[in-house]
């Protein structure tokens, strides 16, 4: 194999895009904008939802790009040498346009013709059918064609063949492509159990939606969705079997050696640690969506990242109280700033936040950890119970993760339920169920975001009243410190108008109206007036929450009983989003 193009992949792979028609789209943001049913993209094709059921894309039917993400659910797995929480993933995207034998052709093409990989170190996988859905004849016929012989070809079900982003949406059967990362001779039959093989590309054909009862129809086009991880193509294309020691991480593990005065061999999990976590809150915390560390959703994230960072630091005998968060993460912007431009943009955020999470930690790690080793004296059931784990989560500011990894490098377990039980009962924190939310952490809907919710649905039924029937949500994000509303408006609103729809706001929180929900056929809660947006549109039924007779929106929830609990609604701010789209932002107080 050729050595080169792994630092300019991602250029390779547009270009290649480009010239096969694909148009370039930017990375969308790593909290996504109008989809809070996830924290995080986990995918390329996360963001491109709406266009993938039906809605056109106005760059049109062949996109292709980079695109930044954040799977949080492993994130204790790192440390090895190749999980990461934030990866970029390449993708390439056929909206209702080309089908298996182009997506399938070119990316064979890449991989053998671009990048050099030698055929002879590829295998692929197909769907083998099932019950709901056919096998998948069509790709074998394609890979066989150019020239993968049938040995290198396994037939697999929809655990590892079929690929959709949570339980519910498009979805489809995919085609994986492995490479044999390794120098032994390559088997002539590929093995799926034999780990040697790293998938490296899936190709999706999206041409499903799966419904809350389990049920596929099909989709109004046949969509193709690619993703290809970018860190673990150039750890091939640089032959490391170990991500971190990739040039991806050149600068940025030099200076954590300069850092701690200590070689990588030996210290390999904690850096890797520190490396990807301090990675992962630059992309957060460089988001213009503004995320801060705190005990919820992505800023719980940021947290957990930030002092496991932290922590590992300490493993290494780091100053903790020197600015090494700092220098680590001005690599990170320097690696990145060329792909990213809010890296620069917001660089000055992203040192605050990790200055002062830093602070705030640095301040009770030293003591958390004394009594965590106290505490471990004196248990007799190799089990730290709840109570322990709760004062050093609230005393000490553990995340309880930080508590279970402790834990774990002592053989002993955590009573995590009970911590869970507690917590509950102190902060009053509501879970949220909605769907495809990460599990574990202490994700969740709080109070105040569930009354933001609501308020949010009063901001647009007002908007409509006093602006027009024209006005629609285009996006919507909450936090605890306030809600941000994106909707279609031709042009600036007047002060007049602005104190009209808060005064109007406040009118309905003071009537205290009545907020219910109702599911219905999809079909009749539009033809009942009721306000949603197109995520909603391939359910067959919805719920439809209604606050008095004054809104009527489609929504998943949760919301307050009654208006009155809102207290009082101030905009603070309003201001252009993008063509035609206007954006609030308002608080309760
Ligand atoms: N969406 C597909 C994946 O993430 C391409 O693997």
């Amino acid at each position: 194999m050729k050595k080169s193009s792994a630092k300019d992949l991602k250029d390779k792979y547009i270009e290649f895009f480009e010239s096969k028609g694909h148009k370039q789209i930017e990375s969308a943001p790593v909290v996504p904008e109008n989809d809070p049913s996830v924290l995080f993209n986990t995918a390329g094709m996360q963001p491109l939802i709406p266009y993938l059921m039906g809605e056109i894309h106005p760059a049109g039917t062949r996109l292709v790009d980079y695109q930044k993400c954040i799977r949080t659910n492993d994130l204790e797995e790192v440390g090895d040498k190749t999980h990461h929480t934030f990866f970029e993933m390449l993708g390439n995207w056929s909206l209702g346009d080309y089908f298996k034998k182009e997506a399938i052709s070119w990316s064979f093409e890449f991989l053998t013709k671009v990048l050099n990989i030698p055929v002879e170190k590829l295998a692929v996988t197909v769907f083998k059918g099932d019950e709901d859905l056919p096998r998948d004849e069509e790709s074998l016929g394609i890979w066989k064609s150019l020239g993968i012989p049938e040995e290198r070809i396994a037939f697999l079900g929809k655990e590892d063949n079929f690929w959709i982003a949570g339980e519910t949406g498009p979805c489809g059967t995919d085609t994986e492509m492995f490479y044999f990362r390794s120098d032994d001779p390559v088997p002539e039959k590929y093995d799926p159990e034999d780990d040697r093989w790293v998938e490296i590309w899936n190709d999706v054909f999206m041409d499903h939606y799966k419904h809350e009862d389990g049920s596929f129809t099909e989709l109004p086009k046949k969509n193709v969705d690619t993703g290809m991880g970018y860190e673990r193509v150039v750890a091939v294309l640089e032959n490391k079997d170990d991500n971190y020691l990739t040039s991806i991480w050149d600068t940025s593990r030099e200076k954590l050696l300069e850092i701690s005065g200590l070689p990588y061999e030996g210290n390999e999990k904690s850096m890797r640690i520190i490396l990807d976590h301090i990675r992962t809150a630059v992309f957060i915390s460089s988001d213009d969506a503004g995320i801060k560390p705190s005990n919820t959703d992505q800023g719980y994230i940021l947290r957990r990242l930030i002092r496991r960072a932290i922590r590992h630091a300490k493993n290494l005998n780091i100053d903790i109280n020197s600015n090494w968060t700092e220098e680590i993460a001005l690599c990170f912007i320097e690696e990145y700033k060329k792909y990213y431009k809010e890296l620069e943009r917001n660089k000055d955020v992203v040192i605050e936040v990790l200055k002062d999470e830093k602070a705030k930690f640095n301040k009770t790690l030293e003591k958390g950890l004394k009594e965590f080793e106290k505490e471990i004296k004196r248990i007799d059931d190799n089990r730290i119970n709840k109570d322990v784990a709760f004062r050093l989560y609230d005393t000490f500011g553990f995340p309880i993760e930080l508590t279970v990894e402790l834990a774990e490098e002592k053989e002993l377990t955590v009573d995590t339920e009970g911590f869970k039980e507690k917590f509950k009962a102190h902060q009053e924190l509501s879970r949220t169920a909605s769907k495809g939310k990460f599990k574990g952490g202490l994700s969740g809907n709080s109070e105040i975001e569930t009354k933001y919710h609501t308020a949010t649905h009063l901001l647009n039924a007002a908007l409509k009243e006093i602006l027009g029937d024209h006005v629609h949500q285009k996006g919507s994000n909450i936090t605890a410190e306030r809600l941000r509303f994106d909707f279609s408006h031709p042009e600036k609103v007047s002060k007049e108008d602005l104190e009209k729809v808060e005064n109007l706001v406040n009118e309905k929180i003071k009537e205290d109206l009545p907020v219910s929900f109702e599911v219905m056929d999809k079909e009749d809660a539009i033809k009942n007036g009721a306000e949603g947006m197109f995520l909603d549109r391939y359910d067959k039924e919805v719920k439809v929450y209604s606050i008095g007779d004054f809104s009527k929106e489609i929504c998943g929830g949760p919301h307050v009983t009654h208006t009155g609990e809102l207290g009082h609604f101030k905009i603070k701010k309003e201001e252009a989003s993008s063509a035609g789209v206007r954006r609030i932002k308002a608080i309760l107080e």
